[in-house]
């Protein structure tokens, strides 16, 4: 855990870090956050991050503005004062303090949380670790594009994936596939890779962002489209991303073995591919 957090312009020790409970991220989930990777002392995509982190904040209107480079140096403190080598950044933005009140007043200041959590990255792809993944109902609202911090959700079909001993829970919206509940999903079929296309019923991971730079990079048969439970199960590989744990190869869904219940050659390739990249 972080032994320094920045909160609102301050960098303080974690257990000095309060925040008031009229805050309308603890009232309302009303904020935002974004999940940065940094790894061997370098920042994953930190751009990309910031990119979508200004996205989320317009969108529900909650007046943060920051520029990149200061806020990046904000993140390079905090990393640094953490002495921070393998880990996940956590950035928070709420609309900020308020009487409670479901209207909220124009003139807020936001509050802003940035905090580490060390973490090993599994990037030994000798043994590129296989997981099972169940599939849940989607239950999320309808704008699963912006990085809101309301997950109930998520976490609910989270919780239910680890009772069954997944690593995953695969949300179901009317049949199809959307994505995971803190990653993304795709799955290739005769050489062919698809995804959920990157609309309002998902998050536009920015792994996935990376992984289509590498697609694109090397003429990989990519389609973005929706597809169903069905041709989920029938896959002939299927694989997860994200920032916390990058590429992640799925080979049981729902007690269903996909193909031979081994890692594919594409997936193998595409997380070799992505590791260049890191
Ligand atoms: N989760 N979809 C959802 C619902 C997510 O929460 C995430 C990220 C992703 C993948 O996005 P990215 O590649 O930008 O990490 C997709 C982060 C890791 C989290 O909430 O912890």
């Amino acid at each position: 855990m972080s032994k320094i957090v920045y909160l609102n312009g301050k960098y303080i020790k974690y257990n000095n870090a309060k925040i008031s409970i009229e805050d309308r991220g603890f009232q309302f989930s009303d904020s935002v956050y974004e999940v940065i990777a940094y790894k061997n002392n370098n920042f994953i995509d930190i751009k990309f991050h910031l990119r979508r982190l200004k996205y989320s904040l317009k969108e529900l209107k909650i007046k943060y503005s920051f520029t990149y480079f200061k806020l990046e140096k904000i993140i390079k403190n905090v990393v640094l004062k953490n002495k921070l080598k393998n880990g996940l950044i956590y950035l928070q933005i709420t609309r900020g303090v308020q009487p409670r009140n479901h209207v909220y007043k124009n003139n807020l200041k936001p509050t802003i949380i940035i905090y580490i959590i060390e973490k090993k990255f599994n990037d030994n792809l000798k043994d590129l670790k296989c997981e099972k993944a169940i599939t849940y109902p989607d239950l999320r609202w309808s704008r699963r594009d912006i990085k809101s911090v309301s997950l109930l959700a998520n976490i609910i079909a989270a919780k239910e994936a680890n009772i069954k001993h997944a690593y995953e829970a695969i949300l179901i919206k009317n049949g199809y596939v959307t994505e995971c509940t803190a990653s993304n999903i795709w799955i290739i079929k005769n050489s062919k890779l698809l995804t959920h296309p990157a609309n309002s019923d998902i998050l536009g991971g920015i792994t996935r962002k990376r992984l289509k730079i590498i697609i694109n990079k090397y003429k990989l048969n990519l389609i973005e489209k929706k597809f169903t439970k069905y041709e989920l199960y029938k896959a002939d590989e299927v694989f997860l991303t994200s920032s916390s744990s990058f590429i992640t190869p799925i080979i049981k869904i729902d007690n269903k073995v996909i193909k031979n219940g081994k890692v594919g050659k594409i997936t193998y390739d595409l997380a070799k591919l992505y590791n260049l990249n890191l």
